[in-house]
């Protein structure tokens, strides 16, 4: 199959601050591609110049054999790029239902009747059919990480981006997560997911990038990656400077 995602020498940040430095690597079509980096290193940036909150100065994103590098956010959520937020930010006064339909009407022009079906496929996709009647608010953080997840795959998307959904959760939740991601792959989507819990990455990806300084370090296969010098230099690096505050 053929690559989903290409990012080709692409520099940008916010305002006059660069953070992401040359930054290149390709997607393929039905993999999970996933990301690590010591804090501040740019993943989230990366997914925010995918999504088109920032606009590179320079560089070509394709998706989808499209070049979508200046395209507008809601052009390219319609052209099936589905991101969730680091923090989850659901509708806490509407239903688990309801958030879905919110999210599968204005991310996938839906009407109320098609994006029921697309929002309680959502719903089993994630594991949380069950609970479409309980308040968002009320969902316990393993259940408003899948939530978060079913809003994005309320939009349809083709490419899933996943930013530290395994985070706060106990070993147990993570192997539930572990278990949702599999199932998202086997459904067909292609997914990037940024995490820091590492066992995730070796169990869970097929390749894995490390970035630091808002550029690749390294690209491979999850355990070489994870094993190799290079990453363990970074994190290590990090690790001092936290000693010595
Ligand atoms: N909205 C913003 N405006 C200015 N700087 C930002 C903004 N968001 C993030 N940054 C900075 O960009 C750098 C990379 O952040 P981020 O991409 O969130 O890192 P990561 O997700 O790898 O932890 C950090 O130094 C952070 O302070
Ligand atoms: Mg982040």
């Amino acid at each position: 199959m053929g690559n989903i995602l290409t990012f080709e020498h692409i520099d940008a940040g916010y305002g006059r601050v660069q953070i992401l430095h040359d930054l290149s690597f390709s997607v393929e079509e039905g993999e999970v591609y996933g990301v690590i980096g010591p804090n501040g290193c740019g993943k989230t940036t990366m997914f925010n110049a995918l999504i088109g909150l920032i606009i590179p100065n320079k560089g070509t994103i394709t998706f989808n054999g499209q070049n979508v590098t200046k395209m507008k956010p809601d052009k390219r959520c319609h052209l099936g790029i589905g991101r969730t937020y680091q923090v989850p930010r659901p509708f806490e006064g509407m239903s688990v239902y309801e958030n879905v339909l919110v999210a599968a009407v204005h991310g996938a022009n839906h009407n109320e009747k098609t994006g029921r079906e697309v929002a309680l496929k959502s719903l089993e996709l994630t594991e949380l059919y069950d609970k479409r009647e309980i308040l968002a608010g009320e969902l316990t953080l393993l259940d408003r990480k899948r939530l978060e997840i079913a809003r994005a795959l309320g939009t349809e998307p083709k490419l899933l981006l996943l930013d530290e959904v395994a985070a706060g959760l106990t070993e147990a939740e993570v192997q539930d997560v572990i278990k949702m991601v599999k199932n998202l792959k086997a459904a067909g989507y292609s997914i990037i997911w940024i995490e820091h819990v590492i066992q995730t990455m070796v169990e869970a990806t097929d390749h894995l990038m490390c970035m630091s300084d808002g550029h690749e370090l390294l690209i491979g296969e999850p355990r070489p990656v994870m094993e190799s010098k290079e990453v363990e230099e970074v994190y290590l690096g990090v690790e001092e400077e936290d000693e010595d505050e």
